[in-house]
């Protein structure tokens, strides 16, 4: 995680623009002051800056849940604050200022690009959780007229797969960072041709967080065109035997199950179990249904309301059916406003992100949830609560 160690923080005076980053305000933890966010526009990026007294030192790091990727954003970000306040640094693991490598950041897309409108092409698959991105690069370039969308959460793995991207000169894959339990849910229905989930982690300790699960599969087969398939490749007995017996759940299911199969690529996970000589499944679960559309045109928008009572929100958790509403910690703004911390949604998938309150307007920060129903009906909570 890119940051500095600090002797003192200076507070500078909001807005300003230093090294061709914009600097927008910054807003201190109600309760523990010594906890404070800047918020940065950095090219077309929008995310907060974490700044945190930790000893007799303090820190100034990316913040957890806006943080971007490419990461050379942040770096610029905390050297450009850094420079502009003349902060004595006590420790760095930045590199020096980092330049905007057009060409490696166009296969990274965000998250509104596939929930504003999602891409079209006569045949997408889409690879959950690609890791060093051996297969997803080996599909690419085996199957040019395919479009490959990645979603990964391991930021580092994103920046790997971009640099081959980039070097491959490969024009064909789109790479997200997201949660991909939550991203099928806003694929547009009958629209893929192949779903792989290859090596997924194990979770044999927190079942919870595994990717296949009912609501997961459900999703998939809505996305897949018929016949499209849904791809899983495992080592894990455990694992298998899950996925099997949750396939077997489904009304009706059509899957096919192999053992030890040569796909024609091995990935770095594949080489690890390979070597321990561990045997490999996969199961192929194919869909044979025409899905309805999904609905996806959900109004996320908030009114602006006073802002009085928003800090007995803090701290607290409130429950309803399939999902909650937590308010993790609110900010005060220093020239005004607020930034509440949320998580949101669905108890398995919830969302991370703020509400921001400034200038007589509230919205979501970064960006509004993810247009799902389970997002839309925790967001007429919200309102009901700030708003009665
Ligand atoms: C064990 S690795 C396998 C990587 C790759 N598929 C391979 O075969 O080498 C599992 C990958 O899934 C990613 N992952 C786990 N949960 C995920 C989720 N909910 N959405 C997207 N990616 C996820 C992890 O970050 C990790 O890179």
């Amino acid at each position: 995680m890119p940051h500095i160690q600090i002797k003192d923080f200076k507070e500078l005076s909001f807005p300003f623009s230093h090294e061709g980053i914009d600097f927008s305000f910054i807003a201190s933890n109600i309760k523990y002051p010594n906890e404070k966010l800047i918020c940065v526009q950095s090219e077309e990026k929008n995310f907060l800056l974490q700044v945190k007294r930790v000893e007799d030192k303090w820190l100034l790091k990316s913040d957890k849940v806006t943080r971007v990727s490419p990461n050379y954003h942040i770096k610029n970000a905390i050297n450009a604050y850094a420079s502009k306040a003349e902060l004595e640094i006590l420790f760095t693991n930045l590199a020096q200022k980092q330049m905007h490598h057009a060409h490696k950041e166009s296969a990274l897309k965000p998250i509104n690009f596939f929930a504003k409108s999602f891409p079209k092409a006569e045949e997408i698959w889409v690879e959950v959780g690609f890791g060093s991105g051996v297969h997803l690069l080996h599909q690419a370039q085996e199957n040019p007229d395919v479009l490959h969308i990645g979603i990964e959460i391991h930021k580092a793995s994103i920046e790997q797969v971009l640099k081959q991207i980039s070097i491959l000169e490969l024009d064909n894959i789109m790479l997200v960072d997201f949660d991909a339990r939550l991203f099928l849910e806003f694929v547009p229905s009958n629209l893929v041709g192949r779903i792989f989930v290859h090596f997924p982690v194990p979770w044999d300790k927190k079942p919870h967080r595994r990717v296949i699960s009912h609501p997961f599969i459900s999703e998939s087969l809505r996305a897949l065109k018929e016949k499209g398939t849904l791809e899983l490749r495992t080592d894990s007995e455990n694992y298998f035997a899950y996925a099997l017996q949750t396939f077997l759940e489904l009304n009706q299911s059509d899957f096919q199950v192999r053992k030890n199969q040569n796909i024609g690529i091995i990935s770095k996970y594949e080489s690890r179990w390979r070597k321990m000589e561990k045997n490999i499944y996969d199961i192929s679960l194919s869909n044979h249904e025409i899905s309805e559309p999904i609905k996806n045109d959900y109004d996320f928008s908030l009114a602006h309301n006073s802002t009085e009572n928003i800090e007995q929100l803090n701290t607290q958790t409130i429950r309803f059916e399939n999902g909650f509403i937590h308010f993790e910690r609110i900010y005060g703004i220093t020239d005004g406003g607020y930034l509440v911390r949320l998580s949101m949604g669905s108890f398995d998938k919830p969302e991370h992100l703020f509400i921001l309150i400034k200038d007589e307007k509230t919205s979501y920060f970064p960006h509004p949830p993810i247009a799902s129903k389970t997002n839309h009906n925790a967001h007429l909570k919200l309102k009901e609560l700030l708003y009665g």
